[in-house]
């Protein structure tokens, strides 16, 4: 199921000094304001993905650095927005200001092949950290690049091209929607054949502003029993952290709708599936109070909700939070279609609407964050288009995030392994140590329930244990 962690694997990365990278050709200079729902507090944060690319006959002699350096200077014409800075007006207001600076970019080389990362390519990566380099003071300042890349050349004449952006500027079918640009222009074409939209304004709140959904995320729990997990040693900074990534193919996805024969949860998808069995999991693991209130978090893109649909090419972030919720021992002693069933309704209530009021939740209470407190979220990256970002040198090994968020958020990467020789979806999952063997131990349990009968077995057996 889950493979082993390449601890072992240990290699040098020589790095150039990063370089800023501008546009090719000089662009407007203007400030931009993002939309209401891009300048939320939950999005001022980077994350990193990572694309694996094979050494491609066909490519000899043509060096990835270079191919890609120009590349990016030439979409950054049309993309100009990403070479600027963001700046906080009144009110936490964000906007970016063109300021054709760039973006930073990294050439590197390491002393490792493809093959050496294993027959499978899924996080956890080793040596991440060397492969996409944390310039000191690019992180976190308010003028600092929206964008860092770094592409590392291989032993074997594959290479990597790792990234980091700054989630306020896009999500991540906007991030692959730039991307994408740089891999077509890479190619030879002259311009992207999806123009970039800003078009921002689309998603800025109501005047007045007016709350008509209920956003569940940006209550603070006034549950008692969650203090009480306080001392729980799942929760201490000082427990250490496993990452491990889980594979879903064929057999497992049919082994979790045995667990479903309700007939009532007809029109559930894979993702609503697999979220209502990993939270499950993982609260069965956090072995928390079970009067503890339980929440998974979950992203819903939108783009298609609205009437009319998003102009194509739009990059911001359109994407709504939902987030069901539970009792931990509500959740761990009924049989999955529970879970099923809450995570159903709560991406059931995200339309249109839901996402206007969630503009004008955030601009009537200052841009909140949310309470972070017992919340996992779990982010669908199948359709964000990963896998067909091509360079020249033909489809990625791998394409997806980095690893999980630590304790926090785990993805759906769309996978194909070798090793099992068959598509699939690839989870990686990062806990602490003690967590982490009854995450696997649960995860492997409920996956090996073969029949009807085993599943009832499995069910009485949750219930009588409360
Ligand atoms: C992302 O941008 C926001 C807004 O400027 C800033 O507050 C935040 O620190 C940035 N995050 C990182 C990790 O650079
Ligand atoms: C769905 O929306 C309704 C109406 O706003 C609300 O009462 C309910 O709590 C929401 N459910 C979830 C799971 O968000």
């Amino acid at each position: 199921m889950a493979a082993p962690a390449l601890a072992s694997l240990v290699f040098t990365v020589r790095r150039r000094e990063p370089e800023l990278i501008a546009p090719a050709n000089p662009t407007p200079r203007e400030l931009k304001q993002l939309s209401d729902i891009d300048d939320q507090a939950g999005l001022r944060f980077q994350i990193p993905s990572v694309l694996f690319y094979r050494h491609s006959p066909s490519m000899n002699g043509r060096d990835p650095v270079r191919v890609i350096r120009e590349a990016l200077a030439k979409t950054l014409v049309f993309y100009y927005p990403l070479a600027g800075r963001l700046r906080e007006g009144p009110a936490g207001k964000l906007s970016v200001d063109c300021t054709g600076e760039g973006v930073l970019f990294i050439e590197a080389d390491a002393d490792v092949t493809l093959e050496q990362f294993g027959e499978d390519l899924q996080p956890p990566f080793p040596c991440f950290e060397q492969l996409l380099y944390d310039v000191p003071g690019s992180g976190g300042i308010i003028d600092s690049p929206l964008l860092l890349i770094q592409v590392t050349r291989l032993k074997c004449g594959g290479f990597i091209f790792a990234n980091r952006v700054n989630h306020t500027m896009c999500d991540a079918a906007g991030l692959i929607q730039f991307i994408t640009a740089v891999a077509e222009i890479a190619r030879s074409a002259c311009a992207p054949s999806v123009p970039p939209v800003w078009r921002r304004e689309l998603l800025n709140a109501r005047n007045p502003p007016r709350i008509t959904c209920t956003h569940h995320e940006f209550e603070l729990s006034t549950n008692e029993a969650n203090t009480k997990d306080i001392t729980n040693p799942t929760f201490t900074t000082l427990s250490l952290e496993a990452h491990r990534s889980f594979f879903f193919g064929p057999a497992e996805v049919s082994a979790l709708q045995r667990m479903v024969p309700d007939p009532q949860q007809e029109g559930y998808s894979t993702f609503d599936l697999l979220t209502a069995f990993l939270w499950r999991c993982l609260t069965i693991a956090l072995h928390l109070n079970p009067e503890a209130e339980v929440r998974v978090i979950m992203n819903v893109n939108t783009r298609s909700k609205f009437n009319p649909p998003l102009p194509t090419g739009y990059y911001g972030n359109a994407f709504a939070y939902t987030t069901a919720h539970s009792t931990a021992g509500k959740l761990c002693s009924n049989p999955l279609e529970y879970a099923l069933g809450l995570v159903k309704r709560a991406k059931g209530n995200v339309t249109e609407e839901y996402m206007r009021s969630l503009a004008d939740l955030l601009v009537i209470r200052g841009r909140p964050g949310f309470p972070m407190d017992r919340i996992y979220g779990i982010s669908d990256l199948r359709y964000a288009g990963f896998g067909g970002v091509d360079f020249g040198w033909g489809k990625p090994a791998y394409g997806g995030v980095a690893g999980s968020i630590p304790s926090m958020a785990s993805f759906l990467v769309p996978f194909k392994s070798n090793v099992r020789g068959e598509k699939g979806i690839v989870v990686p999952v990062c806990l602490p140590i003690h967590a982490m063997e009854r995450f696997s131990k649960e995860l492997e349990s409920v996956l090996n329930l073969s029949d009807i009968k085993s599943v009832q077995k499995y069910n009485s057996t949750i219930k009588s244990a409360l």
